[in-house]
């Protein structure tokens, strides 16, 4: 993955994903407005928190930290539209970030293994992201579908 262990690329990916969390958060609306508001609105709060993290340690590792108004571009990362999401749509597009999120949490958890503090703060960031995953959106979209 070459370039994708480069620490930048996952600061960049969780600025993406906590800004198109960010999206379904304002554009919420229907009949569950306020639990998809009040989901992704908690989450997008973890999300950029993990993202000035993950910046902070690029820092540290001597990496200058791009600019977040250039994630997007530097990633190839193809953003959600600027639409109203409804709390079921919110919810699975919400799941699927999550889980492709994860997938690279594992790729640079594994990249940075010798790194102890880095490696257990990433391992901590996909079991919470997994629990939410996983589990909650899961039993989330199980409930509305009954
Ligand atoms: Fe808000």
């Amino acid at each position: 993955m070459g370039e994708k262990q480069d620490l930048r690329y996952l600061a960049d990916l969780l600025n993406c994903v906590a800004n198109d969390v960010k999206t379904i958060h304002l554009n919420s609306y229907g009949e569950r407005f306020d639990d998809i508001h009040e989901i992704s609105g908690n989450l997008h709060w973890r999300l950029a928190e993990d993202y000035d993290r993950v910046g902070e340690k690029c820092l540290e590792l001597g990496l200058a930290v791009n600019n977040p108004n250039t994630a997007a571009q530097n990633i190839g990362y193809a953003a959600i539209p600027a639409q109203l999401y409804s709390y079921k749509d919110g919810l699975q597009i919400i799941k699927k970030l999550l889980d492709m999120l994860i997938q690279y949490l594992y790729v640079f958890c594994e990249a940075y293994k010798a790194d102890l503090g880095l490696a257990n703060f990433l391992q901590e960031r996909i079991e919470y992201y997994q629990n939410e995953s996983k589990f909650k959106d899961y039993a989330r979209l199980v409930l509305e579908a009954i």
